[in-house]
Parts: structure tokens; C-alpha cells; sequence
């Protein structure tokens, strides 16, 4: 079975924290997510999770002991920010900054209209989440939301890429299609941006430019850790990743005892060295 075909969507953000229990309440208190599983395990020290869910959003916040420090160094990513829906954009905006959240420096004044992403456009704005992540929420004017409203779930991740073209090619081997692009004009020139899609999960493929190509070298993984995406079967998966020619980061697949009966996982790294988690849930 060919990875494209063996990758179902996605499965989580993954979001690392020095303080687990304050970064649950705040996505649970702030801006409505649902906590729905939470465990300790041992995994290169202790490490405990906590799993929340928005619709099709499930992010896994991670706190490792001894990570304090690396999480101080840690910046914005390669995986540079994650998108909810927001069909009515106006309130919910105004509903987040009633909660206390704040602009994140790429939207210094809020809500950015994007004229030249998709059809009609794009509303915007980027919060600063509990661990410095950055949060956008996302209105496309192209998309008809209906009587919806109120933050949706899934809109995108963003991820930052040096070859636009190179980065379309890989997520086409694990299966994702071009479904959309745009450009954005910044003071370093021209961004081109493509969306990819897997099973409605979208990526927002960004070909950085100038200072901000330079930058994006410094970067490594950041406040956003990693994205995770669902296998039928990750023993396939992982043999046929380096069939592929994906760059697999594991020597072997590794299993954690969460949920009902464990997950066994690696990682794989994309064009830039963004981190992907291939991930099967197992069921016996
Ligand atoms: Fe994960
Ligand atoms: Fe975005």
C-alpha cells in the first residue's frame, strides 16, 4: 500500500508546554476546545500529555520534564502558525479578545484582509496562544459557511518553505493535492503560496523570500512541534516512507500506551525540515 494511500487525514497538532495543566484550561476556557484525554508515560523521561479537540481540531499539548530549558529557546517554527475557522469572523475575534488574547506581531493591527489568497480573499488575524504559538483565525470569503458560526475547527497549518514546488511534490507522496494558491506582497517581495489537501486538512505551503528565506534557516521546531497524520498501518507506512525517499527520523517505529489499546508512530522530516508524525491508532 502506498503511503497516499495509507495516510487517512490528520491527527493532531503537537504542542509542547511547561505547564500542562494552565495551557489545557486556557484552550478549553479561552476559546472552547474539549479536553478528552490525558496521560503520564515514561518516553526519554516523564512526559505527560493532554488531548483536546475543537470539531477536527486535536491538539496534543506535551510536557516533558527536563524540557524547560529547550522550550525557552524554542521560536516560531516551520510550522509557523495553525488557522481555525471563524464564519463570523467580526465576533469571533471579538469574543477571543474578550478572553484576553492579544495580536501576535504578524497582525499588529488585527484583522488583515489577504485580497490574493483564493478567489475572494482571505480574513485574518494571529493570537498569541499559551506557549507563544500562533493562532490565526480565519474567515476564506470564498467558502459559504451557511448559518454557521462560531470558531469551526480546522482551517490550516502554515508551514514555511524554501521551494514551493519541491514542498507541493513531497506532501503529493503522502498523498495531499494542490487545491489553491495566492501570493501575498511583503517589504521582502512577492510570497507565492500554495494549499495542498488531505481528506479536508489543508496546508498552507508559504515560499519565504529575501530576509524572511534567511530567517526561515534559523528555524527549526518551534512553539508548533510537530503535525501528526492518521495511518491504516504505520509497520507499512515506515517501510514505505524510506521506499519513498521521505527522510524518516526513527531508526524504528516507536509505541506509547495511549488510548485504548496504544499508538505506534515515527516521525519523518518534510522539505524543510518540518516535523510530520505518521501515526496509527491500533484497535486490537
Ligand atoms: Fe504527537
Ligand atoms: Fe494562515
Amino acid at each position: 500500500m502506498k503511503l497516499s494511500e495509507n495516510i487517512t487525514g490528520v491527527g493532531h497538532l503537537g504542542i509542547p508546554t511547561a505547564d500542562l495543566a494552565g495551557s489545557a484550561a486556557w484552550y478549553e476556557q479561552k476559546l472552547g476546545f474539549r479536553k478528552f484525554y490525558e496521560k503520564t508515560v515514561w518516553n526519554d523521561g516523564k512526559l505527560n500529555v493532554v488531548f483536546l479537540e475543537l470539531k477536527d481540531l486535536v491538539i496534543e499539548l506535551c510536557e516533558q520534564a527536563q524540557a524547560g530549558r529547550d522550550m525557552q529557546m524554542r521560536g516560531d517554527g516551520i510550522l509557523d502558525h495553525f488557522a481555525i475557522d471563524a464564519p463570523d469572523f467580526e465576533n469571533c475575534c471579538r469574543r477571543v479578545e474578550d478572553q484576553g488574547l492579544k495580536y501576535h506581531a504578524s497582525t499588529p493591527k488585527g484583522a488583515v484582509l489577504y485580497e490574493n489568497i483564493g478567489p475572494k480573499g482571505v480574513r485574518g488575524a494571529n493570537y498569541v496562544g499559551p506557549n507563544q504559538e500562533v493562532i490565526e483565525l480565519c474567515h476564506n470569503c470564498s467558502v459559504n459557511y451557511g448559518y454557521r458560526t462560531g470558531l469551526q475547527g480546522w482551517s490550516h497549518l502554515a508551514v514555511k518553505v524554501s521551494d514551493l514546488q519541491a514542498s507541493v511534490s513531497f506532501y503529493e507522496i503522502l498523498g495531499f493535492t494542490k487545491v489553491g494558491e495566492g501570493y501575498l506582497d511583503t517589504p521582502d517581495g512577492r510570497l507565492y503560496i500554495g494549499f495542498v489537501d488531505n481528506h479536508g486538512f489543508q496546508l498552507e505551503l508559504i515560499q519565504m523570500t529575501g530576509a524572511g528565506l534567511q530567517e526561515l534557516k534559523s528555524r527549526g521546531a518551534g512553539h508548533i512541534d510537530h503535525i501528526a497524520l492518521n495511518v491504516k498501518d504505520a509497520k507499512e507506512a515506515f517501510y514505505e516512507a524510506r521506499k519513498a525517499g521521505c527522510r524518516v527520523s526513527d531508526l524504528v517505529l516507536k509505541e506509547l500506551p495511549f488510548f485504548e489499546h496504544g499508538i505506534r508512530y515515527f516521525m519523518i522530516l518534510g522539505p524543510d525540515g518540518e516535523k510530520i508524525e505518521i501515526n496509527q491508532r491500533l484497535s486490537w
